[in-house]
């Protein structure tokens, strides 16, 4: 019993050193006090609509670049940017998915494919998008989509267009990483890395197929 009544007044004193020395949030002092943490109370960021000095117009909210649309405005789709089937896959007044890329396919787009899905694509869905990229290797994910499957080669152009954009299942959406002309050039890529392998012998010209055999 005395133990603990010690241990009761020496838990009360360190209490009212602690308070004595620290104080509580909150408190006035006349010097500024001693912060171990600071709470975050204090960051060096700019906020909302206070003069600052670092811009010329001395705002610390910048206007929009010019031409900027709002992809969504709330919870509500902005008009102009669902109209064009470029920006959503989807035709625009539909919830149907546009059947081939709304851009011009070049050589360049491809090249900009190649690149864009070697980057983003390849770790998971391997070079050849068979599925069997460096992740399935070190047993990081067990099943990745192997990019050749019937279903999967013929969705349409726009429907790749939103898993790329917004992920499917257990894939993420790399929307925020891979911007719309980019989304669409990995599109143009992966149809030609399917064209590779599942095209058949019918649709090489015939003059060309015997050096096929
Ligand atoms: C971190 C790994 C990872 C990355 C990176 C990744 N994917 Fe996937 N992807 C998956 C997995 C896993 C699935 C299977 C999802 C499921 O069905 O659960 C999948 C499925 C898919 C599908 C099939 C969707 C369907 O309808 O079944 C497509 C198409 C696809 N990915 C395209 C891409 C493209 C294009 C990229 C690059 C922009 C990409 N993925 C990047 C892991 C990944």
């Amino acid at each position: 019993m005395r133990y603990f009544f010690a241990f009761l007044l020496g838990l009360a004193l360190l209490s009212l050193t602690v308070f004595g020395i620290a104080g509580r949030r909150g408190t006035d002092f006349r010097k500024p006090p001693l912060e171990i943490f600071d709470d975050m109370v204090r960051q060096d960021k700019l906020r909302p609509q206070v003069p600052n000095a670092f811009f010329n117009d001395g705002r610390s909210s910048q206007p929009h670049v010019a031409g900027t649309i709002a992809q969504r405005i709330g919870n509500v789709n902005n008009d102009t940017w669902q109209a064009s089937a470029k920006n959503t896959g989807i035709k625009p007044g539909s919830t149907n998915w546009v059947e081939t890329i709304p851009v011009p396919v070049t050589t360049a787009l491809l090249a900009r494919g190649r690149e864009r899905y070697n980057i983003s694509c390849l770790p998971c869905h391997g070079a050849s998008a068979d599925g069997n990229g460096i992740t399935k290797k070190i047993g990081a994910m067990a099943v990745v989509a192997n990019l050749h499957d019937q279903r999967i080669a013929k969705l349409p152009d726009g429907e790749l267009f939103q898993v790329i954009s917004q992920g499917r299942n257990l894939m993420q959406g790399y929307g925020a990483n891979i911007d719309v002309n980019d989304r669409w050039a990995i599109v143009a890529y992966l149809r030609a890395l399917q064209r590779a392998r599942l095209a058949t012998l019918e649709e090489v010209p015939a003059a060309d197929r015997a050096s096929l055999k």
